[in-house]
């Protein structure tokens, strides 16, 4: 193969690296922070593939600075909504992305912070530290079970039917909601409308995909319908929830807490209500992030990016429609 030039966006598992560096031309941006707009800008000129992460927004601005050789896009994550799909497809662009290798990892995330936001494990340990705890409590950092409690899955592509697997093992009731899964697998919950998981869930996680539709999926309306006491969990998109209303339920105790991967934007500027509430847990966006979850994503994403350079179908194609034409 000719000696494709590509652009990697952050330093990712040199498994994924070494695959690339013995195709292609490769310059890997060395900051630990991703490159400022500009520099993306300036960095992609000239590339024929680009490997970038979910924190990039690659859009028609950074596809036509890159120029009319550009043969293929990977992303080093599940989520697709940093990237401009339709823009890629219209330019004939396949779009790789890693499904698959992070479902299980991203479910045991999701059923972590259930639990810790159910048990107050996070607000525990933080307390012991600072020297609250004096003595055995019989009332205090009382919690909500989770064993036989309803969770409500919002969201049952692959992520959210892992977390269902899990769930059974605590007895629990799964309801979900889903338009786009068809026929998903027998006894692992019931299909319900969005509403219905509002008002019986004692526990609320997020597993779609941010899109125009999506977006503030959970605003005040939607909060106003939960369950006193409910438990709110998003490992998906920080964009699926209106944040102001997230706060407004929680200062009100209508919900009794959040557990949040995702953010919006990411970090959340200092001083953010979210931050400074003890029924919140935070975390920077690790649902991916073991090690060998990692590594299986940075041989995925240089495998569609290789396959993309040569012409030939990726692995993993986030945008199938660029192969009707
Ligand atoms: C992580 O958020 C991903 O989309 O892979
Ligand atoms: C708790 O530690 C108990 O023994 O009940």
């Amino acid at each position: 193969m000719e000696r494709f030039k590509i652009f990697v966006t952050r330093r990712i598992p040199e498994t994924g690296l070494e695959k690339l560096r013995a195709a292609c031309q490769v310059e890997v941006w060395q900051g630990d922070l991703p490159p400022e707009r500009d520099t993306l800008i300036e960095k992609v000129r000239g590339m024929d593939g680009i490997l970038c992460l979910l924190s990039d927004r690659v859009d028609r601005e950074i596809m036509d600075a890159a120029g009319g050789q550009l043969r293929a896009i990977s992303t080093y994550a599940v989520g697709t909504d940093n990237i401009d799909l339709d823009e890629a497809t219209r330019r004939g662009i396949p779009v790789g992305h890693t499904p698959g290798v992070l479902t299980e990892a991203c479910a045991d995330l999701a059923f972590a912070l259930l639990m810790a936001a159910a048990r107050k494990v996070v607000l525990g340990d933080r307390q012991v530290r600072e020297g609250l705890w004096r003595t055995w409590e019989p009332q205090g950092w009382l919690g909500a079970d989770v064993h036989r409690a309803t969770l409500g899955l919002v969201g049952f592509g692959r992520i959210g039917q892992a977390v269902a697997r899990r769930a059974a093992g605590f007895d629990m009731r799964v309801l979900y909601f889903d338009p786009s899964v068809q026929d998903p697998a027998d006894g692992m919950g019931q299909a319900v409308e969005l509403d219905e998981i509002l008002r019986e869930s004692d526990f609320v996680s997020l597993h779609a995909p941010l899109t125009p539709d999506t977006r503030h999926l959970i605003n005040r309306e939607s909060i106003k319908k939960m369950k006193a006491g409910a438990i709110l969990v998003n490992t998906a998109r920080g964009g699926l929830v209106d944040q102001d209303a997230l706060a407004e339920g929680l200062s009100s105790g209508h919900l009794a807490g959040a557990a949040l991967d995702v953010t919006d934007p990411e970090p959340l500027p200092t001083g953010h209500a979210l931050l400074g509430m003890e029924n919140v847990i935070i975390t920077p966006h690790i649902a991916s992030a073991s090690r060998a979850t990692r590594e299986q994503m940075a041989l995925i994403a240089a495998d569609n990016l290789l396959a993309g350079l040569r012409g030939e179908r990726l692995p993993f194609c986030a945008n199938p429609r660029v192969y009707l034409k």
